[in-house]
């Protein structure tokens, strides 16, 4: 790793963050479209790795110890398996036997005021959360700028983004007043102790019947 030009690594990095940091603002989502965006958006992770390795790589220039790089490696495995991991945690779960169900999770799975989220086939992920004994499923992405709402939690009764702060309403996917942002609502079914999500949209801002956890929340 002597030798390498570690600096190219930080010029590469700090190209990303400018073109991501001179395209934040909703203009240009709204001109570049959301996928565009989000594409040039989702740089961060590239920039991420490439100002760590610059660093890293940096450091270990004036070092002869093989303790450094073994360090390096095992930080980058560990890195790589805690990603892993947390995407095998989001995918897709178990079909129904019925045509359209996404297993999501147990009951007991789920965190109070936080999300779980499933990957369809088609479409975008879902985020089913918990909240005060009820299940409700939406879109997990915001209508601001593309921002997992899944990773977000519940504040004031409504799915809080945690991007921007844009809020959601559990029963029907729509922002608070005076606000009119409206994100799409799925349908739920609860078997033995089991959640599971139609993987169909509604329409953005359709109220759904809430699912209850159990009789004593409802
Ligand atoms: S992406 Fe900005 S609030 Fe959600």
């Amino acid at each position: 790793m002597q030798g390498f030009p570690f600096e190219s690594l930080g010029v590469v990095a700090f190209f990303i963050l400018f073109v991501m940091a001179a395209t934040s603002h909703d203009f240009w989502n709204a001109n570049l479209g959301p996928g565009a965006w989000k594409f040039i958006h989702m740089g961060v992770y590239l920039a991420y790795l490439a100002l760590v390795a610059h660093v890293m790589l940096g450091f270990v220039q004036s070092e002869k110890s093989v303790l450094y790089p073994v360090l390096i490696g095992v930080g980058a495995g560990w890195l790589a398996l805690v990603h892993l991991l947390a995407a095998a945690k989001s995918s897709r779960g178990l079909d129904d036997a019925e045509a359209g169900w996404i297993k999501v999770a147990t009951t007991a799975e789920f965190t109070e005021g936080r999300a779980r989220i499933v990957t369809p086939e088609k479409g975008e992920r879902i985020a089913v959360f918990l909240h005060k004994g009820r299940f409700s499923a939406v879109s997990n992405v915001c209508r601001h700028q593309g921002g997992p709402l899944g990773e977000g939690k519940v504040v004031d009764d409504c799915i809080t983004c945690p991007w921007h702060g844009f809020q959601y309403r559990l029963e029907d996917g729509q922002s608070p007043a005076p606000f009119t942002e409206k994100i799409s609502t799925y349908n739920l079914k609860l078997e033995g102790g089991t959640v599971f999500v139609h993987e169909e949209p509604n329409e953005p801002g359709t109220p759904t019947k809430p699912v209850a956890l159990g009789p004593e929340a409802a």
